[in-house]
């Protein structure tokens, strides 16, 4: 985390307290522990990979499943050089970068105030500046054995390149008509300058995009189409309306490849700041494959008799920061009276845990009850067994990393076979039958 972040705003202390929630609850430790860390790296330990497949599940049902005009992808994270060529990001995939002469910190140009960068002077320790130089954010490294230029090769900086160099072969094999969209969730590598901020702004993280080829003329149509329905799509995950907003970029923002764009950001305890990016990348991403391989990929459309070049929409959303945005919007902190509950209030659907099933005593054949309901479920969702500890603790544990129910098998259950329904969000309780608790789950885990 920058250091403009040490001061200790109710917003620093949330960051903090998800922070260590992550780590103590197995979502999220740092890549390389025991040797002290690596910068800007992260990996996803037992809850958050579910609560990351979860969230890339969503994604898939509402982008490929419920839809009739995509199709999904899953290519190489490395590619023929020429592609980065082509896509213009050896050229223009850059960040202008300057050094402090004296504490030796870095900083991106357009990321310190305009007036410590016209007095060259360094935000942290007022010593010299250097001149802004271009800093390409691609990773190289080398196919082969042999380590010289001609055997570079670049991690993937975006995931979409790979969907343009497969648009001919996937609408040729699934006998597809424009306009339909290609999507792909996969990783991509950024050598960011300042990556921070937790799982925010990382060197490697991964994305959900998709690409929607259109005819030439109605893709500012689709465009508008496209970032209604992602913006949905956030709604839907659960997120609160009033921590999501769009932000147009002005022509000094675009990217490369864009004509118009918008981003849909959320408001992180440091700020408002970009979930997805939408763009219209028109015909510039296939216009310059076409050119940079040689090959035909332009599309006859026989609709209207005309052979073109589809323009692309774009809708490009990081899955790490999704996931933040889900735990930010999730953490709550609740006055019971007695002590303050930490609950995870997660869609259910993204819950990483489903269902914990609880014996409420450790005798009088509860426990084996309980396992054999937990037994039950396991084929159909991930669920918890847990008998250590009072029933209040084994509660408080589940809010803590947002279990929306837990069974519970009493003195009740011995007699007449129901048990407990604990719901997260409100802690009412409610009695089903055991043999119930299989529809009980599939009626409210739904997305
Ligand atoms: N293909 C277009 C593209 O990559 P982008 O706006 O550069 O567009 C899209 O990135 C999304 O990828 C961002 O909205 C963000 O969610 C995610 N992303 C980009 N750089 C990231 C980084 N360094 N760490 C984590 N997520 C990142």
């Amino acid at each position: 985390m920058s250091k403009k972040n040490t001061v200790t705003s109710p917003q620093t202390q949330l960051m903090d307290k998800l922070v260590s929630l992550c780590k103590r609850r197995g979502f999220i430790f740092q890549s390389s522990e025991i040797y002290g860390g690596i910068n800007a790296c992260w990996d996803y330990g037992p809850l958050g990979v579910e609560l990351k497949n979860n969230i890339k599940q969503a994604w898939w049902r509402a982008m490929v499943y419920e839809r009739d005009d995509i199709e999904g992808l899953d290519a190489a994270i490395l590619m023929h050089p020429r592609v980065w060529e082509a896509s213009g990001h050896v050229e223009n995939f850059t960040d202008p970068l300057v050094d402090c002469k004296s504490c030796k910190l870095r900083f991106r140009a357009d990321q310190i105030p305009e007036e410590d960068l016209k007095l060259k002077k360094c935000p942290e320790c007022g010593g010299e500046l250097t001149e802004p130089r271009r800093f390409n954010l691609m990773f190289k490294t080398f196919m082969g054995p042999v380590e010289d230029e001609a055997h570079v090769v670049y991690l993937r900086p975006e995931t979409a390149q790979g969907i343009y160099v497969n648009f001919e072969n996937v609408y040729v094999s699934m006998r597809r008509k424009i306009p339909f969209g290609i999507a792909q969730i996969g990783k991509a590598f950024r050598n960011e300058i300042t990556p921070g901020n937790f799982i925010f702004r990382t060197r490697e993280f991964e994305q959900m995009e998709m690409q929607y080829f259109v005819r030439p003329g109605t893709d500012m149509e689709w465009f508008e189409k496209w970032r209604e329905e992602r913006f949905k799509w956030y709604l839907r995950i659960g997120i609160k309306p009033e921590k999501l907003r769009f932000h147009r970029h002005g022509p000094d923002e675009l990217a490369h490849y864009a004509s118009a764009a918008y981003d849909i950001q959320f408001e992180f305890p440091f700020g408002w700041q970009e979930l997805e990016g939408i763009h219209n990348r028109t015909d510039y991403d296939l216009s310059r494959h076409q050119q940079y391989s040689g090959k035909d990929l332009s599309y006859y459309d026989d609709e209207i008799g005309q052979k073109y070049i589809p323009y692309i929409i774009e809708t490009s959303a990081g899955c790490d920061r999704t996931l933040l945005a889900v735990l930010v919007n999730a953490y709550d902190e609740e006055d019971t009276g007695k002590e303050i509950r930490t609950v995870l209030r997660l869609h259910p659907f993204l819950a990483p845990i489903k269902a914990a099933v609880l014996p409420l005593v450790n005798r009088e054949n509860m426990p084996e009850i309980a396992f054999e309901i937990y037994k039950s479920l396991k084929p159909h969702f991930k669920v918890f067994y847990d008998d250590s500890g009072s029933i209040g603790r084994r509660y408080r544990r589940q809010d803590e990393i947002g279990t929306p129910f837990c069974f519970t098998v009493d003195s009740q259950t011995l007699q007449d076979g129901t048990v407990t329904v604990r719901d997260r969000d409100t802690m009412k309780q409610e009695r089903i039958h055991k043999s119930e608790v299989i529809d009980f789950l599939k009626e409210k885990i739904t997305f």
